[in-house]
């Protein structure tokens, strides 16, 4: 560990995991835990639960678990310390750099210098928009568009003037180092590797903030009809294009507030929409989806709403789309716009009341992805099997086994064809389908377990709920009954902390090294269905069990064996040799 222990309690002991994890799940209180939908895996009903009382997450879907610092290294994909640095900054603890290992520092670093940069450097943008002579273009551009001024300076939109050198020259002034700063990719290295150029020329600039309001990248359109007609930005350590959505920052408490959000293609898009008070959108910038933006929008609404524009470009964007949001389980409708229209036009023409009423009558997906196959085909004999063709295969990636017999309803009403048929279809589909194999297998994700493994794990929620037992574990010597040796090893690290520190399960889940064990302890330290009264009884009653248990065994074992040996039957005695040595290694092996 980097950050020393004292720092890590300190952090641990300052923060709230409710706190910290309500900023990107939406959690419902349900008994003494809060419920969400994990972050990280899809699910329609929520099994991701988080303990305010022992400061821990776990999804009792996907195990995964952990405390607060576990939580944002998983969402972010940071390394730790950096979760510990953003936990500290959020709770005002200062963490000293020499505290940290050289390596980690460096890469730190890295990234606080490049948000840095492209901070200065959206303040060059803005500055330049606002105040500059040769700004003027851009301002009438803007305006033109119908762009306010505080749009522009909520969103600090910006103008890379015509010049090869502008920005070469601000981190010139500001001593950036060549290395970061081309990393940032806002300047680029001559071929003949003398000197180097802007990036951006002659653009209105749309800086790209993360969800923590910092800098990670920026997009920028010219003003005439010249190609590209928009540059972005090179992914870089801090601008991930599969986790930023533009926009999310400044909607994300209106998409709370809504529990909708609608999801657009374009930077202008978004901007006037925003402006016309249609606040809880997000833009994906013209790249496809992923799960995981899907996923990181789930913390903020339950419901979304994919506005395309009409053209072939925009439905087949669409399509595309589809596949993600039902593989995520989301309530998803799609909102294709009529001809000729992208979000920003209709809104500028027809305003916010038009538009949500517009919304109000987005399709379903199965609806939507019908009628372009009813556009398609027809609805004659032949084009309405080529339909069925089309949608078995969307049919089967529904997980919602009742949501997908109630679309074969409708499928088969639309296209006139038996109920039964229609299902027949689908059943085919789904087993030639490679895809299936997961369908099948998750359900029996649960394997038996092994009754001493319920005992041992049983050990260990105790533990980690009461730590006062652990004075009696120790004396009892019962780890030495465990059959498990995961587990027995598990425990013995349990056994190595101190009982009487405070917030004792965060302290053991900071001690563990691999995710592994952080999650298993999660999963245990939630696993608590003891009543408080008896603790101490429980606790007895299960460390005689397991040590009554197992010197049973052995006992019928050895017996068995010395028995076989008197009686000189060598092959009973192989059998119960082979015997033990196999329940000993299925042990082993869990
Ligand atoms: P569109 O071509 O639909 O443009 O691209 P738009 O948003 O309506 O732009 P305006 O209204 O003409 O200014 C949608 C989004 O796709 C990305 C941009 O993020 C754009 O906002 N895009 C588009 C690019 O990244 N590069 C391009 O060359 C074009
Ligand atoms: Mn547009």
């Amino acid at each position: 560990m980097y950050i020393p222990e004292e720092k890590v309690s300190e952090i641990l002991n300052a923060s709230d995991i409710v706190d910290v994890i309500s900023e990107s799940v939406i959690l419902k209180k349900s008994g003494r835990n809060f419920f969400g939908l994990c972050p990280f895996h899809s699910e329609k009903t929520p099994s991701f639960s988080v303990n305010a009382g022992k400061q821990i997450f776990h999804c009792f879907g996907c195990s995964a678990g952990g405390n607060v610092l576990s939580y944002v290294m998983k969402y972010h994909g940071t390394t730790f310390p950096e979760a510990a640095k953003m936990m500290a900054r959020k709770y005002n603890i200062t963490i000293e750099t020499k505290e940290i290992d050289p390596a980690i520092k460096r890469q730190l670093h890295l990234k606080e210098n490049l948000f840095r940069l492209n901070k200065i450097v959206m303040g060059t943008y803005f500055d330049e928009l606002k105040n500059s002579k040769t700004g003027e273009i851009a301002r009438q551009y803007l305006n033109d568009r119908g762009i306010l001024d505080n749009t522009i300076e909520l969103f600090r939109l910006g103008f890379s003037p015509d010049n090869w050198d502008t920005i070469v020259k601000v981190l010139k002034e500001r001593k950036i180092s060549k290395n970061i700063a081309v990393q940032s990719g806002l300047i680029l290295e001559r071929k003949q590797n003398n000197g180097y150029y802007d990036r951006f020329r002659n653009r209105i600039m749309f800086p790209i903030f993360d969800i923590n309001m910092q800098v990670a990248g920026f997009g920028g359109r010219v003003m005439d009809d010249a190609m590209p007609k928009y540059m972005n930005s090179p992914e870089t350590p801090v601008y991930n294009k599969s986790r930023i959505l533009y926009g999310l920052h400044a909607s994300k408490q209106f998409c709370r507030q809504e529990g909708l959000v609608y999801i657009v293609e374009g930077y202008f898009d978004f901007l006037s929409l925003y402006q016309h008070g249609i606040k809880n959108t997000v833009a994906s910038l013209g790249t496809a989806l992923t799960a995981d933006h899907v996923r990181i929008l789930k913390g903020y609404a339950p419901r979304m709403v994919l506005v395309f524009d009409s053209d072939t470009a925009g439905i087949n964007a669409a399509k595309r789309s589809v596949k993600i949001f039902m593989n995520e389980g989301v309530d998803t409708r799609i909102l294709v716009l009529p001809q000729g229209n992208d979000p920003d036009s209709y809104v500028v023409k027809h305003g916010q009341k038009a538009f949500n009423e517009l919304a109000l009558n987005a399709k379903t997906m199965m609806q939507f992805l019908l009628q372009v196959s009813i556009d398609a085909h027809g609805l004659s004999v032949e084009g309405r099997i080529r339909i069925l063709e089309d949608m078995k295969k969307q049919l089967i990636l529904i997980q919602d086994s009742a949501l997908r017999s109630l679309y074969v309803k409708e499928l088969a009403e639309t296209l006139n064809i038996d109920e039964k048929a229609v299902l027949e279809k689908v059943r085919e589909q789904y087993l030639s389908h490679p895809e299936k194999k997961s369908f099948l297998s998750e359900g029996k994700k649960q394997d038996a377990k092994l009754e001493s493994d319920r005992r041992e794990e049983q050990m260990i929620s105790l533990m980690l709920n009461y730590p006062e037992i652990i004075d009696e574990i120790k004396d009892k010597e019962v780890l030495d009954y465990f059959y498990s040796e995961k587990l027995k090893c598990l425990a013995r690290k349990i056994l190595s902390m101190d009982p009487k520190k405070e917030a004792f399960i965060t302290n053991v889940m900071a001690g563990m090294e691999n995710t592994e064990d952080q999650e298993l302890i999660a999963s245990y330290a939630m696993d608590d269905f003891f009543s408080e009264q008896d603790i101490h009884q429980t606790a007895l009653s299960i460390i005689h069990r397991i040590i009554r248990v197992r010197k049973k065994q052995e006992n019928t074992l050895t017996t068995k064996i010395i028995s076989a040996e008197k009686g000189c039957d060598s092959d009973l005695m192989d059998l119960l040799k082979q015997k033990q040595a196999e329940i000993q290694q299925l042990h082993d092996q869990l």
